[in-house]
């Protein structure tokens, strides 16, 4: 199954802000990761000071922008397929229309995907979006523009985003770029460059903003937030060389949270994500020490073999992870707890692959979200080692774990039922008009009749029923939150 922030989200376009007097249309679309959909929010932010509105309608659009991922092969065929797509509306309905390819596919395939899609017009790397609209001008002038520059700084530090797709509720903040950590099979540190953290002021301008427009939560993103190292600008590795004053200031992480949850202390706060080996007991007793961060972390442990963990340059063992997840737990009992899996990874045996089993049997995750390997071009792992085990093996695998985390999921779920949960409103229910849906604080959907209560709002509800991924209540009455 693809890592998607939610499946509706994909293509849609809703106009949130639009700035009077534009008259060119921009329609963007976002697949991948969390931070795909919050860079095509800076995008469509840089693009509202060019003269473009966002439009949901491709038979519209003057410009349309494909935020891509290169994370797994399939993540790649599907934004080839949407390329076709807009060829057929091209041809057919709107042949004044520009195409532009943005994020980690521009940046792994650089003017390759010129020569490989005619149709792309415009190539931009993830760290290139202020420099749209003078390569804008260029395709304007009929020549196709490409900039694929990965940056030194924390890039649009400065931007305030429009919001795309937005419920008004729930919105996503950048605090960290690009990623250090090097593990064998992601393509990540090569599309996103080198980790650099973003001046904590601007954070906190961000999340004031949005508190003041009335959305009720943020979630703090980045590819490795643990990480997060402001000392006055520059990349993380470069901390050492950093001035006495600079490191004696350094905000870490934890001080990050500690911030953001002080300065609004009525505000939800979320962050993804973790990487064990990165995750320190600071941030876990700073979760425990403010109400308003929610107690889930997303915490990716893709293996549950030592062996594979060494090969895939993770730099933790199966028991140190299981350590961290005791120790969590000690400190906050009711913390919910997700995973990342691979399964197939090269050299993976079956004793392997249970060792995947039994911890995911230790853990008993609330959820996750689980992949068979996928071979990228230029990882170590492609590099090094042969993509070895059988597709149908990697498919049974993906298949067993699948089904044993779903029962988990049950597992977990069913432990709030005849509890109440303070759910936070985002949206009408999927399956019902009649039925709000939100979130738990441990991000499990829960969904109950609508009464009188509005979108926003922070709700009791009592459980009185579940699936294995969702609460079903009724609810009580406002919480105090509100
Ligand atoms: N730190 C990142 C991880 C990015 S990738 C984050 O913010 O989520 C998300 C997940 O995709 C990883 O945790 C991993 O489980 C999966 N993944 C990454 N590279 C992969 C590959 N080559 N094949 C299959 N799955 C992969
Ligand atoms: Fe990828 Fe590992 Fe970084 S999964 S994003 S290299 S933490």
């Amino acid at each position: 199954m693809e890592k998607i922030i939610d499946e509706n989200k994909q293509g849609e376009t809703l106009v949130l802000d639009q700035k009077e007097g534009n008259k060119r249309k921009l329609f963007i679309e976002s697949y991948g990761c969390a931070m795909n959909f919050s860079d095509s929010e800076i995008v469509a932010s840089i693009l509202a000071t060019a003269g473009f509105n966002t439009t949901q309608n491709l038979e519209d659009a003057d410009l349309v922008l494909v935020n891509t991922c290169s994370i797994r092969d399939k993540a790649e065929q599907t934004v080839r397929k949407r390329l076709e797509k807009y060829n057929a509306v091209k041809r057919d309905l709107n042949p004044k229309m520009k195409v532009g390819v943005l994020g980690c596919m521009a940046e792994r395939l650089k003017t390759k995907f010129l020569e490989e899609e005619k149709i792309v017009d415009l190539v931009v790397g993830p760290d290139a979006y202020k420099d749209l609209p003078n390569l804008l001008a260029e395709v304007d002038e009929g020549r196709d523009a490409i900039n694929v520059i990965l940056s030194k700084e924390e890039t649009y530090g400065d931007i305030s985003p429009v919001r795309l797709n937005s419920n008004g509720v729930t919105a996503f903040v950048s605090i960290t770029r690009g990623c250090d950590n090097m593990c064998t099979f992601c393509v990540v540190p090569f599309t996103r460059g080198r980790e650099r953290s973003r001046d904590p002021q601007s954070i906190i301008e961000e999340m004031n903003d949005l508190w003041h427009r009335g959305f009720k939560e943020i979630t703090l993103l980045g590819q490795n937030v643990d990480s997060y190292l402001w000392y006055g600008g520059g990349l993380k590795k470069d901390f050492d060389k950093a001035s006495e004053f600079q490191k004696a200031t350094a905000v870490t992480f934890s001080n990050l949270l500690e911030l953001c949850a002080k300065t609004q202390p009525k505000m939800r706060i979320r962050f993804s994500t973790s990487n064990p080996q990165d995750l320190t007991l600071d941030v876990v007793e700073t979760m425990a020490k403010y109400q308003n961060i929610c107690n889930h972390i997303h915490l990716p442990v893709q293996s549950g073999s030592n062996r594979i963990l060494k090969e895939m340059n993770r730099l933790h063992t199966r028991e140190d992870y299981m350590g961290l997840i005791d120790n969590i737990r000690k400190i906050i009992p009711d913390c919910a707890i997700s995973q990342d899996m691979i399964v197939g990874f090269p050299t993976e045996t079956e004793t392997d692959f249970q060792d995947t089993v039994s911890l995911m049997d230790y853990v008993k995750y609330n959820f996750g979200y689980m992949f068979t390997y996928s071979e990228r071009p230029g990882t170590m792992a492609e590099r090094k080692m042969k993509d070895d085990v059988p597709e149908e093996v990697k498919k049974r695998r993906l298949q067993d774990i699948v089904d044993l985390q779903r029962e988990h999921s049950e597992i977990r779920t069913k432990e709030y039922l005849h509890t109440v949960v303070e759910v936070l409103i985002e949206k009408e229910s999927k399956k019902s008009i009649t039925q709000w849906s939100g979130r738990t604080p441990q991000n499990i959907v829960a969904v109950f009749p609508k009464e009188h209560y509005k979108v926003g709002d922070f709700v009791n509800v009592k459980v009185t029923d579940c699936t294995s991924a969702t609460l079903i209540g009724e609810a009580i009455g406002l919480s105090m939150n509100n």
